[in-house]
């Protein structure tokens, strides 16, 4: 089958890998796509905030399933467009991926669904009510845009002014109790009926060593957790994956594609942080490098209502991903800057997140550059080759954690 991944990414790159390795798939276009993924796939420029020109691509290669890796189109409903076009996709629709795009109607969605989440209200741009939410649940303060914010809507502070002046700025705000406890990703993905986990995975969202310095998209990742519960994918499925996708159904509006199901393992249960409308960048350079089932025909099978009978099949051992990051990110990345040769190394796979080529030179070009993944029989060994790669390039300035796995990989040792 033909098939177009819309996105530009190291998630993109990612899946890109997995769909060409299945042979489902007998032509794979990306669009934009990036110099990573133009080595074995045909990219095309898009802007990806078209709809029409989603579609209009889609229809011109001729494509009969497309999947969308970003939240932006998704959000913008290019899911919609593409089914009005007769083109199958794996992505939800518009009002399905308001579970990403509007943290107040995720909030509403889990309430109803009986799922548990941090307790919460949802204000205007009121100082008075914004202080009372605050107060009911006293320092630290979480402050969430409601809407789509590129990663900087939400704000974790112990400084009420501060708490104050982010609320103040959003058109509406969500204003939570502070959830304290371990953070993990996990994924489900699902036809709108059916919904099937995927393996946890760990990102570590500051920019830092020891978690220090600000928020930014995810520095790392890695997966499987050896130190949390064996019965933690179960969990998540019965508490928060299988009621989400009941109660999308049920408002007639269901989910199809990635459910990403951010989570706390809180002294008192786990908690929902967030949810995403779809794969989460970097922890898919981790999931689908061990993922053995093929990906082009599970995403189809997703995308057509046939999940009833599948089962996933995972690659014994770990994955470990470390982001290169250009200067000056997550604030303001310095874009232009000359990558040294990519090194070749042995169960690793270096993952385009931000590159761009010119005049047969690669070039950093956006904040995250690249994530460079190893793999091997537990974490300790994927952790050693994924460094021993990333600390080969060289691209003036750039920065990494050192410190991705590393707790969990000597957690892993006391097994
Ligand atoms: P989000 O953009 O929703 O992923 O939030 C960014 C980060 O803020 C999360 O990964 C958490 O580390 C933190 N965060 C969000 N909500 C809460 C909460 N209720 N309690 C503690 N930390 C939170
Ligand atoms: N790794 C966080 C995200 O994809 O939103």
């Amino acid at each position: 089958m033909k098939i177009l991944l819309v996105g530009s990414g190291g998630r993109e790159h990612a899946l890109a890998l997995g769909i060409h390795a299945d042979k489902f798939c007998t032509e794979l276009h990306v669009a934009p796509g990036n110099p990573g993924i133009s080595q074995f796939a045909t990219c095309h420029d898009l802007d990806i905030k078209n709809n029409q020109a989603i579609t209009d691509l889609a229809k011109t290669l001729g494509v009969e399933f497309v999947v969308i890796g970003p939240e932006v189109p998704l959000v913008n409903g290019a899911a919609d467009s593409l089914r009005a076009a007769g083109i199958k996709v794996f992505g939800p629709s518009k009002a399905a991926a308001q579970l990403e795009g509007s943290k107040n109607f995720a909030k509403e969605v889990m309430h109803d669904a009986g799922v548990p989440t941090a307790k919460s209200f949802t204000v205007g741009p009121v100082q008075i009510e914004i202080e009372r939410a605050l107060d009911t649940f006293g320092a630290p303060y979480v402050v969430k845009d409601d809407g789509l914010a590129a990663g900087k809507g939400v704000v974790v502070t112990s400084d009420r002014v501060e708490a104050i002046a982010h609320a103040m700025q959003c058109e509406r705000v969500v204003i939570e109790e502070y959830l304290a406890g371990p953070e993990i990703s996990l994924f489900g993905i699902s036809d709108g009926r059916n919904i099937i986990p995927m393996q946890p995975a760990q990102d570590f969202k500051r920019a830092y060593d020891g978690d220090a310095g600000p928020n930014t998209g995810g520095m790392g990742a890695y997966s499987p957790l050896p130190w949390a519960p064996n019965d933690l994918e179960d969990e998540v499925y019965t508490q928060v994956l299988a009621p989400m996708i009941a109660e999308m159904a049920a408002r007639g509006t269901p989910f199809v594609g990635l459910l990403y199901a951010g989570l706390a393992l809180t002294d008192t249960g786990l908690k929902v942080i967030e949810f995403n409308a779809r794969f989460g960048d970097p922890e898919t350079q981790v999931l689908i490098p061990r993922l053995q089932t093929p990906l082009a025909s599970l995403l189809y099978k997703a995308a057509t209502d046939d999940l009833d009978d599948v089962a996933l099949q995972w690659r014994d051992g770990a994955a470990v991903t470390v982001v290169l990051a250009a200067p000056g990110y997550p604030a303001d990345p310095q874009s232009g800057g000359e990558l040294s040769a990519l090194p070749t190394v042995a169960d690793t796979q270096i993952f385009h997140a931000g590159t761009k080529k010119s005049e047969g030179k690669l070039l950093s070009n956006g904040g995250r550059v690249l994530t460079v993944t190893g793999t091997g029989s537990d974490l300790t060994e994927a952790r050693n080759q994924a460094y021993r790669a990333i600390s080969q390039i060289k691209l003036t300035d750039s920065f990494y954690r050192t410190d991705i796995a590393l707790n969990a990989s000597v957690a892993e040792k006391g097994n």
